[in-house]
């Protein structure tokens, strides 16, 4: 059974922040939900205008971590609720905005997160209103039914209707000043999320046409992005393809780059798009022989010329290609640094390849892992 749903109205385009009034009244509070940096720079100022303008009331929290764990969701839950805030609004990347979802659903429900993360609790009543508004264009959480937080060592994804924003604006004049590296690895981490769900098992034609044309638009406007921070026509096909491939990921699944993410995050804190891309040349590379037909309309869609070429040889060619775009944007090669950081030794390989063959994201990998496989691809990337 295949089962598509998009219950979020996305908006896009320079200034469409304005657009709250779309979903907020006059009267009501708001729980602004964001990180310090983005109230630092004033981007949180121009968000909270709007709120004025409109005759809500706003009150922010900016505490929030990349790689969220579970003590940040009990945190905001409590500003939440202290505020007596009715609706949620997040302004940020993935991070704020898998908590804002999380916290949304918990102000209106009982029991701890906990219950829901690890004992399947299913909330009876509605969540509050939540929007999202991103500021990186990689996580797609804005049109996502799932909240990836860390707990018990292990980065857990969570998912239900119940998390789908109302709203998701995607304001590519709020992203202006995402730097050059993060543009790159965010719009890697999408581009990750779009051939993920192509290749994946649970593809189907639903989402396998937005991962394509994701994958198309992003190889267009990803490295103009990177080149100029300001271009806005760039900026928003970036935001708008990270949303398709959002959409597309969350309903038919991840696979092995993800699942190797999974460990770095955890045990390293490696940023989320920076571990995703620079595993995604040796995920691709890993799946050629269980689907050379797909990596090849992969290949197509980043705009390879494939006349003439065999599956097998437009699949190397799509490999390839994203490496030459990673290149580009002078994203790392691997994670060596990390490695020696966190003082690291052989058993952390073994046990990395373990986990992630163990991840539930693995099953939808179009090729069966082996342990020895991955920790091989670990090896590379870490050593
Ligand atoms: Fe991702």
């Amino acid at each position: 059974m295949k089962r598509f749903l998009l219950p979020t109205e996305v908006i896009s385009g320079p200034g469409c922040i304005q657009e709250l009034k779309r979903f907020i009244k006059e009267g009501d509070k708001v729980a602004l939900i964001t990180d310090s940096f983005l109230v630092k720079i004033g981007v949180a100022e121009k968000v909270e205008e709007v709120l004025k303008n409109i005759g809500a009331t706003s009150q922010i929290f900016d505490d929030i971590p990349p790689n969220p764990h579970a003590e940040v969701v009990g945190k905001c839950r409590a500003f939440v609720e202290d505020i007596g805030a009715n609706v949620v609004v997040c302004l940020g990347g993935g991070s704020p905005m898998d908590v804002a979802k999380v916290v949304a659903m918990l102000a209106n429900n009982e029991g701890t997160w906990e219950d829901y993360q690890w004992n399947m609790k299913q909330p009876a009543n509605p969540p509050l209103t939540y929007i999202a508004i991103p500021t990186t264009s990689g996580t797609g959480s804005e049109v996502t039914k799932t909240a990836v937080i860390i707990d018990r060592n292990t980065k857990k994804g969570t998912g239900g209707d119940f998390f789908f924003a109302k709203g998701a604006l995607l304001d590519p004049e709020l992203m202006v000043s995402l730097p050059p590296m993060l543009t790159a690895t965010t719009g890697i981490d999408a581009m990750t999320h779009a051939i993920e769900a192509y290749v994946g098992k649970n593809n189907q034609p639903f989402t396998d046409a937005l991962a394509l044309e994701a994958i198309g638009i992003l190889a267009k406007y990803l490295p103009r992005a990177f080149s100029n921070g300001d271009d806005l026509l760039a900026r928003e096909q970036v935001a708008i393809a990270a949303a398709m491939a959002g959409l597309a990921m969350d309903q038919s699944g991840l696979g092995i780059v993800h699942s190797m993410s999974g460990p770095l995050s955890s045990y390293y804190d490696v940023p989320h798009g920076l571990s995703n891309a620079v595993g995604l040349p040796y995920g691709m590379a890993y799946n050629i022989i269980a689907v050379p037909e797909r990596l090849a309309r992969i290949a197509e869609a980043l705009g390879v010329d494939i006349t003439g070429l065999s599956d097998r040889e437009a699949a190397q060619a799509a490999v390839e290609t994203v490496m030459d775009m990673m290149d580009d944007m002078q994203i790392p090669k691997d994670l060596n640094d990390y490695f020696m950081k966190y003082g690291a030794d052989e058993g952390d390989i073994e046990k990395f390849a373990e986990e992630s063959c163990k991840m539930f994201l693995m099953r939808n990998n179009p090729r069966n892992p082996q342990v020895k496989d991955i920790a091989e691809i670990f090896e590379a990337i870490l050593k």
